[in-house]
């Protein structure tokens, strides 16, 4: 089915028509870059445990776990590209129906695909801070020190999960050497807001400040499970702003939105951006 014939496309294309649109994207956004999500139809059946916080503040052996496996699974997390969706929502923006995005996504998707205005709620794993000093640095150093340190590593296979790990026992991680901080030698944690940690205030703040510039709300490929992002969804109801949702399955805010679209965002944006009157041409990729 084309996407203009799916249940709820034109409802999408008429409610988001002159308004200024704040779009709050997850990991359905990125599934078709090959990116699994954590709810999707073809995860659900695959048990994830991503690390928490506490354990991985808390416990070196968490951490040393992490990083073996962040180690295997970073080259290539780090080689997704942009799908259409990216490229639409980027043409949406240059178009200034789309006034910025909020994104519970830590890929950089958006930003490759030209997007502009991206609030990073989750942070990015591009960057890691050090949890002593406060330094914040960049992940591919990070990797080439890890290789240095654990020779042959890097090259063993594994299966690469949602947060960019890979599958791998406690056993088999034991001996993996973590560095730690090029400034002052302290603990690293990758940029990324864990399970059990609040998103920092800045970027609530900012992700509100867009959000108080708009005036509809599109979701995009998140089921909405997580409070960070679903608190958008509340307030865009308490303030009457029309919300549509653009998501394969059910989501938790399916009770607010005004139109439901269910298919796939690869397919479903660049249509949407057509009708909105921005077409592929209209701006270099
Ligand atoms: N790409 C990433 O950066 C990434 C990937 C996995 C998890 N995470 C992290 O995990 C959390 C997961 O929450 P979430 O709500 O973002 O994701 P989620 O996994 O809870 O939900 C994703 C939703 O997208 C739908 N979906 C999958 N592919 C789709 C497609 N092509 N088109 C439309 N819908 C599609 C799924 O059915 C699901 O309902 C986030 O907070 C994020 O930080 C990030
Ligand atoms: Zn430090």
């Amino acid at each position: 089915m084309p996407p203009e014939a799916l249940p709820g496309f034109d409802d999408l294309a008429y409610l988001l028509q002159g308004q200024r649109v704040v779009v709050l994207t997850g990991a359905g956004c990125s599934t078709e870059s090959g990116i699994p999500d954590y709810r999707g139809p073809e995860t659900r059946r695959k048990a994830r445990n991503p690390i928490k916080y506490r354990a991985f503040v808390g416990e070196a052996a968490a951490r040393r776990h992490y990083w073996a496996r962040s180690a295997i699974g970073w080259p290539r997390f780090k080689q997704a590209r942009p799908n259409d969706g990216h490229r639409a929502l980027a043409r949406l923006e240059a178009a200034g129906v789309v006034r910025g995005i909020i994104t519970q996504n830590v890929d950089r998707l958006h930003q490759a695909a030209g997007s502009e205005r991206v609030v990073e709620l989750h942070g990015a794993l591009a960057e890691v801070r050090c949890l002593d000093c406060g330094h914040l640095s960049d992940r591919d150093a990070l990797q080439a020190r890890m290789g240095a340190l654990n020779p042959g590593w890097q090259t063993r296979s594994a299966e690469v999960a949602p947060d960019g790990d890979a599958e791998l026992s406690t056993d088999a991680t034991a001996d993996f050497r973590v560095p730690g901080c090029a400034t002052c030698g302290g603990v690293l944690k990758p940029n990324v807001v864990f399970f059990g940690e609040n998103v920092p205030s800045e970027t609530v703040d900012d992700a509100w400040r867009l959000f108080d510039g708009c005036d509809a709300l599109l979701v995009v490929g998140s089921s909405l499970a997580v409070y960070s992002g679903y608190r958008f969804v509340r307030e865009a109801a308490a303030r009457r702003h029309p919300i549509a949702i653009l998501n394969l399955g059910a989501t938790r805010g399916d009770a607010e939105a005004w139109v439901r679209v269910q298919g796939r965002c690869g397919r479903v944006l660049p249509a949407l951006a057509e009708a909105l009157g921005t077409s592929p041409s209209s701006r270099a990729a």
